[in-house]
């Protein structure tokens, strides 16, 4: 079984909704660059703060991601990665400072990505996500884990998370390639409900 697993894919391709099943699943631990600098937006680095890039849709520099995934990777001792690495230069990193058992790429059509980034909701307390058509929360703004409330990732306006995706088919897709040449890519297609698609993570990655 595997325990050091890769997750691929676009913006709102379901990466943060698969980690969290396979982190419960595999009593792993959940990287997410994305979660790490949106928790220190305002951090000061010699780029500037995270926040200037996320609110744009763009990359946050090379060496300051790089950064927060080593001593992630450092802490951890069976883990799923989310949202790094996000270009070559990133991959070619990772490949230095861990090795990977799975590799799997989640395969989400433009037009859905973009119906589910702007119907995302995220609690504002403990971070669980929900859609406001696909997976609505039973009470309107509320969230079913712990009551917190509801609120739209600032990135997640129709024209950022196009920016985004913009972004990740310049950027993200030549790493996908890398890993599809070097033979160590599974696809998996993520337009199904998200239990099913966990299946068939699951079923990829054993
Ligand atoms: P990050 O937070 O990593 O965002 P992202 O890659 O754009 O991905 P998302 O979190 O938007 O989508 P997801 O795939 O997790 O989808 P989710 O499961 O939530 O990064 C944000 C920003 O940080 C970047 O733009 C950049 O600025 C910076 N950054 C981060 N990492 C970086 C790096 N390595 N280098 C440089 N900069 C970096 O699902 C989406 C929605 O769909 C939810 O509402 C969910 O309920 C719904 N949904 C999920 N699965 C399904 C399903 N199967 N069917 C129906 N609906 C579904
Ligand atoms: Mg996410």
């Amino acid at each position: 079984m595997s325990h050091r697993i890769l997750l691929l894919g676009a913006p709102g391709a379901g990466k943060g909704t698969q980690s969290t099943k396979l982190a419960a699943e595999y009593g792993i631990d959940h990287i997410t660059t994305g979660d790490a600098l949106r928790a220190n937006k305002d951090m000061e680095t010699e780029y500037g703060t995270p926040r200037s890039f996320m609110e744009a849709g763009e990359l946050v520099p090379d060496p300051v991601v790089n950064e927060i995934v080593q001593a992630a990777l450092d802490d951890a001792d069976g883990f799923v990665l989310d949202g790094y690495p996000r270009n070559l230069d990133q991959a070619e990193y990772l490949s230095e400072i861990t090795d990977l058992d799975a590799v799997v790429f989640l395969d989400v059509d433009e037009e859905v990505l973009v119906d589910r980034l702007t119907g995302r909701r995220v609690c504002d307390d403990c971070g669980a996500n929900f859609h406001v058509d696909f997976q609505p929360p039973e009470e309107d703004g509320v969230c079913d884990d712990c009551g917190g409330e509801l609120i739209q990732r600032d990135d997640d306006t129709e024209e950022t998370a196009r920016e985004r995706l913009h972004v990740f088919y310049d950027n993200t897709e030549p790493v996908i390639e890398h890993f599809r040449d070097e033979g160590d890519l599974v696809e998996v297609d993520g337009e199904a409900p998200p239990d099913d698609v966990f299946d068939r993570i699951r079923n990829a990655v054993e």
